[in-house]
């Protein structure tokens, strides 16, 4: 196997199975991520020959980007191939007159955030790690973000997919028309499908006119039940806000001490409102948030002191005991203060510490349980609990998944969130494109 494939992407490009660095993501699977071989090609016909090579010889094969994923996803299952795309680095075109872009998977999204900055344009979708995380992840995992709110998550910006599908053949489909309704929507397809139908390479990604600048403003409220009375009114407004966040008290209680404006005692709920369409907007905003807030709403005068701060939060939490793990259920927006309360009430059930915080305009919650994970008892326990959320999230009528995806996380929740023939057309997709079961096995699908 190393020689066949050394052969293709070169020596140097050939690591060992066991590197760490490539068997990981931020997950508590990533500790049990072992695969053959680690394989690095330079391009996208690199990319399509390791595939045919893998398809031939029955090799399994787990994509990564940059291993920044919540869900285990890039984490390989014991064997076959990590086919790591980070040096796909090109940006093959960027037009800022036509507001597009198409770039190599293996760019990072805060390069591709940074060049559109550059020409007085915005890529709107901000998950976090955006240095570490590559657009080829991101749109893998149709990943979201706290801007999504306003502009829509990943998949919203792609209108153009590269990729590798079996048994090794590089595709395009549609490219940097705005408009494509010619053909099945396999872009859309592809995106957020985890790799288990094809491998991306390349994404032609829209691009805006930078928006106004960002105004935040954060509130804090006595409970998560007046706090989501104050995102409902937030919504009613009438200006569209460009990011509705929010901290429950637990997660107050372990990362409030960094929060750039200081949380009093008796706060049990911070909402933070962004606002990019001017002042007029960001009072309407603040006046929908003062109601029944504990004090008045605070404004930021640099907004990424904040946006930095709300990015840390998840490996704030992650360090509090140890460990984590931590879901991203979204929910409708009139069921987020019940879905907030049950995230603590399944913890206080299992008897392990709970939290969450996350994207409230989305209805998008990080329901969180912490544990030592030396305290077997303790992993157990936080496991039990991470099943009855997703029970309760379907119970809700939300998703499994709003953002992270379901890769390993969740795998074999699929079934229970969506009916058996739909699963089945699921599974008649996976058939058809990937019929040896090769591409990222084990994850996504039941
Ligand atoms: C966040 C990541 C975990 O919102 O999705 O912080
Ligand atoms: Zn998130």
């Amino acid at each position: 196997m190393k020689e066949a494939l050394a052969k293709i992407v070169g020596e140097d490009n050939v690591r060992p199975g066991d590197d760490s660095f490539y068997t990981a993501d931020e997950t508590i699977f990533a500790a049990d991520g072992l695969a053959d071989l680690v394989v690095l090609p330079g391009s996208a016909d690199e990319v399509a020959e390791v595939v045919a090579w893998c398809y031939s010889n029955e090799v399994p094969i787990t994509p990564r980007g940059g291993g920044s994923g919540w869900a285990g996803g890039a984490v390989p299952l014991g064997s076959g191939v990590v086919l790591g795309l980070e040096r796909l680095t090109s940006v093959r075109s960027f037009e800022p007159l036509q507001w597009r872009i198409e770039v190599e998977a293996g760019v990072t999204t805060a390069t591709v955030h940074r060049l559109a900055l550059e020409t007085g344009l915005y890529f709107p979708p901000d998950p976090g790690a955006l240095e570490q995380s590559l657009i080829g992840g991101n749109v893998a995992t149709n990943a979201g973000g706290p801007h999504c709110f306003k502009y829509g998550v990943t998949g919203a910006w792609v209108t153009g997919v590269e990729a590798v599908i079996a048994p090794g053949e590089l595709i395009r489909v549609v490219g940097s028309v705005r408009k494509d309704v010619a053909g099945y929507d396999l872009a859309a397809l592809l995106t957020g499908s985890e790799g288990t139908l094809g491998i991306i390479t390349s994404v032609s990604l829209r691009l805006i006119p930078t928006p106004g600048q960002s105004l935040p403003l954060a509130a804090l409220y006595p409970s998560a039940v007046s706090g989501c009375e104050a995102i409902e009114r937030v919504m009613a407004a009438g200006p569209v806000a460009a990011a509705i966040e929010y901290l429950d008290a637990a997660t107050l209680a372990i990362a409030g001490g960094g929060f750039p404006g200081g949380i009093p005692a008796g706060s049990g709920f911070l909402l933070i409102v962004d606002c990019d369409s001017g002042e007029a907007d960001r009072d309407a905003l603040r006046q929908a948030m003062a109601q029944e807030a504990l004090d008045e709403p605070l404004a930021f005068d640099d907004p990424q002191v904040l946006w930095r701060w709300r990015e840390g939060l998840g490996t704030l939490v992650s360090s509090h005991l140890g460990s984590k793990i931590s879901d991203d259920i979204a929910v409708p927006i009139d069921r987020l203060a019940a879905a907030i309360e049950g995230t603590i009430e399944i913890g206080d059930r299992h008897g392990i510490a709970a939290c969450s915080f996350g994207h409230a305009g989305d209805g998008n919650l990080h329901s969180t349980f912490m544990f030592d994970p030396s305290d077997e008892l303790a992993v157990r326990r936080a496991k039990a609990a991470g099943d009855d959320l997703l029970a309760m999230a379907i119970e809700l009528g939300g998703t499994i998944s709003g953002e992270h995806g379901i890769g390993l996380a969740k795998n074999g929740w699929l079934n229970r969130q969506w009916s058996e023939p739909a699963v089945r057309v699921h599974e008649a997709i996976k058939q058809a494109l990937d019929p040896k079961n090769l591409m990222n096995p084990g994850k996504k699908l039941p």
